[in-house]
């Protein structure tokens, strides 16, 4: 060896030494919350290594841990699909729904096991992280998705990387360990401890920006910031609860899974126990309670999960959350604070919504500053009077309520009475209330505020999911005439875009990808977003799925509305009083002159892909990327984001970049669009 191979030897040597330590440390800090050396000491290693790396850059892994950060900013986030729906849950209140939850599951569980495993309801935003193999028989992370939709997530890989408390590779030794493949997904929780929310507000009450209102949001934001830099000095934290393979589960329950998130070096909240009964889940709940306020991050509940795998299996799912969890919320907190005002507000259907407008005070951990005072009669029937004292109730997420008024020495009634107005705010119109409802309406149908609303409506995640048409955007484009009612945001043009106010090319262009994509969304999608009374997610789905096109859908009669589960006498009516409205057909022809989808995907799906997982990269001459995942699903087949060993097939066009690559190194097979076309046909 000559003294420069020497040198080389060493310095490779060292570079895998320094790693090596430094993981091993950033796993004792973040990990276990145990450090065994200074902050002075972990930069200084960090520096060496970050010197050696600046020397060989052809020896820099991404899975350094000097790669955390330093990722320059991105220009948008992309979106990719989930392996599997990230789902939610469904809610408990009281012991009594808890036990009829029990009661349910030990019914279906049959002759299966029936143990729980209780965690805390960690109040952050869910996140899936995709590891893939690595060159030594590890695994290392590839992708990190936000939820989303919960079918589509964003990709946020490079914000997820700066979060310490997320390994960015598995040593093989491990894997084997734990007999995992080395492609495997986790699933968990990223939080904002308090610290750093208080620190957050800080400084933004110091550029003169106004505070976040809790740390959720925070944290949301901040995943969702497209500077990496500013998103590491956040220090974000995530806690891992589920692991998932394709096939079969490797632990036999939730326990044992966690029991292995943890000997992977994922951090996993300690607050856990394996139960049998009610009486164990009560406990918990309370000690949970208890120690809520200490914990350091903010909780809003405890889940409670069926243990077994194989119980879980038969459990299995309604709509979209499994029937073998369930989320005990946490009561709601209260607090006592004064009424400044009472602010009317314009939906979507023309209704007048009072708003109470309050000195803020900090309530169960956000500062609430605004509360629904519902419609006319509750303001009378709580005889609210402006400057009174009030006592405010919040749980969860539901928008803080007034529960009462408060009078006593130290809290004397307000002065000044409030009278609803008889006018539309923001078209000066009349309102109307009619006779048996509790709500005033502005049935003006050119109402600018019931204009907006309906465009926000129908721009909204769980609708359309038009990402950046929100308030800034459609305010501007109503203004500007550009804009009547929903269709014609299909005939917008970049140039048009391009004079609003902060709108660049770029963002022009965004937005009308954004436009196009929403044409596939489907019918379920479209009717929600037309914004027909009383049909909402699921009404709309079970409309799509039995009538399958929005031509069927128009012509139904009552009765033949009627047979849909969800549908009664009052919402076929609403129905076709919609449609009966001349202007609302209308409507429909424009969206369909826009070539908006409004079929719904058939219901009985075809099994001729089954088992086999495509990932799609670069441009298909014909097909958009939507249309490929449409029919490959239609088909029975599965689509992900990120290419591993389980994938089946690639889907490759013009420009596919580095998961071809990978596919090579992995030697999956590669299809063009009409090889996927042809195998859709067998
Ligand atoms: S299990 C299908 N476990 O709560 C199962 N979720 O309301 C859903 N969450 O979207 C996830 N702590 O963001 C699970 N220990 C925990 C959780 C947890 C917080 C969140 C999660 C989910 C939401 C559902």
């Amino acid at each position: 060896m000559s003294g420069k191979e020497r040198a080389q030897h060493n310095d490779v040597k060292r570079i895998e030494e320094l790693r090596a330590d430094l993981r091993h440390h950033e796993h004792l800090y973040h990990v276990l919350d145990a450090p065994e050396i200074s902050d002075a000491e972990y930069d200084k290693r960090m520096n060496e290594l970050k010197k050696l790396e600046a020397a060989h850059p052809e020896l820099i892994t991404p899975d350094s841990p000097t790669q955390r950060v330093g990722g320059k900013p991105a220009e948008g986030f992309v979106k990719a699909a989930h392996s599997r729906p990230m789902l939610s849950l469904d809610n408990a209140y009281n012991e009594e729904e808890l036990r009829d939850w029990d009661r349910r599951v030990h019914e279906l569980a049959g002759s299966l096991p029936v143990e729980y495993t209780a965690e805390l309801k960690l109040d952050g935003l869910s996140v899936a992280l995709h590891y893939e193999p690595a060159g030594d028989g590890g695994a290392r992370l590839a992708l990190g998705l936000t939820r989303g939709d919960g079918q589509i997530g964003e990709d946020v890989t490079t914000n997820i990387r700066t979060i310490r408390s997320v390994p960015l590779s598995i040593p093989k030794k491990l894997l084997q360990k734990l007999r995992l493949p080395q492609a495997f997904e986790v699933r968990g929780e990223v939080v904002m401890p308090e610290k750093g929310f208080e620190l957050l507000n800080k400084e933004r009450e110091a550029q003169g920006l106004p505070p976040a209102v809790n740390p959720r949001n925070a944290a949301a934001g901040t995943l969702r910031t497209l500077d990496p830099n500013i998103v590491a000095a956040r220090r974000l934290v995530f806690f891992a609860y589920f692991l998932l393979t394709d096939g079969e589960y490797l632990a036999t329950g939730q326990n044992a899974t966690l029991d292995a998130l943890t000997a992977l070096g994922f951090r996993v909240n300690p607050h856990r126990e394996k139960m049998h009964d009610v009486e164990a889940m009560l406990r918990f709940i309370a000690s949970t309670e208890q120690q809520r306020a200490t914990l350091g991050y903010e909780i809003d509940g405890v889940v409670i999960k069926v243990d077994s795998h194989a119980t879980q299996l038969r459990l299995g799912y309604t709509g979209r959350a499994p029937r073998w969890a369930i989320a005990y919320k946490f009561a709601a907190q209260q607090a006592v604070t004064q009424l400044e005002d009472i602010m009317i507000t314009v939906g979507r259907s023309g209704k007048l919504t009072p708003t109470a407008m309050l000195t803020p005070v900090f309530v169960g951990g956000v500062t609430v500053s605004r509360a629904t005072l519902h419609n006319a009669d509750f303001i009378e029937r709580m005889g609210l009077v402006i400057g009174d004292w009030v006592r405010i109730e919040r749980s969860g997420d539901v928008i803080p309520k007034v529960v009462e008024v408060i009078e006593d020495a130290q809290h004397p009634r307000g002065k000044l009475r409030f009278s609803f107005p008889s006018d539309c705010p923001e078209c000066h119109n009349p309102v109307v209330r009619e006779e048996d409802e509790a709500d005033w309406r502005c049935v003006n149908a050119d109402c600018p505020a019931k204009i907006r609303e309906t465009l926000l409506h129908f721009g909204a995640r769980d609708v359309m999911n038009i990402e950046g048409l929100g308030e800034a955007v459609v305010s501007q484009l109503l203004d500007r005439g550009l804009v009547h009612h929903v269709a014609d945001l299909y005939t917008l043009t970049e140039e048009q875009l391009v004079g609003l106010e902060r709108f660049g090319e770029k963002s022009a262009r965004t937005l009308l990808a954004e436009i196009e994509r929403s044409k596939k969304a489907g019918l379920a999608r479209v009717v929600m977003g037309l914004g027909i009374r009383f049909v909402g997610e699921r009404t709309a789905q079970q409309l799509a799925d039995e009538f399958g096109s929005i031509d069927a859908l128009m012509a139904a009669s009552a009765e033949e509305l009627e047979r849909v589960e969800e549908v009664g006498p009052r919402i076929s009516e609403a129905i076709l009083d919609f449609f009966a409205l001349p202007a609302n057909v209308k409507l429909v022809e424009s969206l369909n002159a826009a070539s908006v989808d409004m079929t719904a995907e058939k219901k009985q799906r075809s099994a001729e892909l089954a088992g086999l997982t495509f990932v799609l990269t670069g441009t298909l001459p014909t097909l958009s990327r939507d249309d490929a995942k449409q029919k490959i699903e239609a088909a029975g087949g599965k689509v992900s984001g990120s290419v591993s060993k389980k994938t089946s097939y690639i889907v490759a066009g013009e420009e596919a970049g580095s998961k071809l690559d990978k596919a090579h190194e992995l030697k999956i097979p590669v299809l063009d669009e009409a090889g996927l076309l042809e195998m859709l046909k067998k």
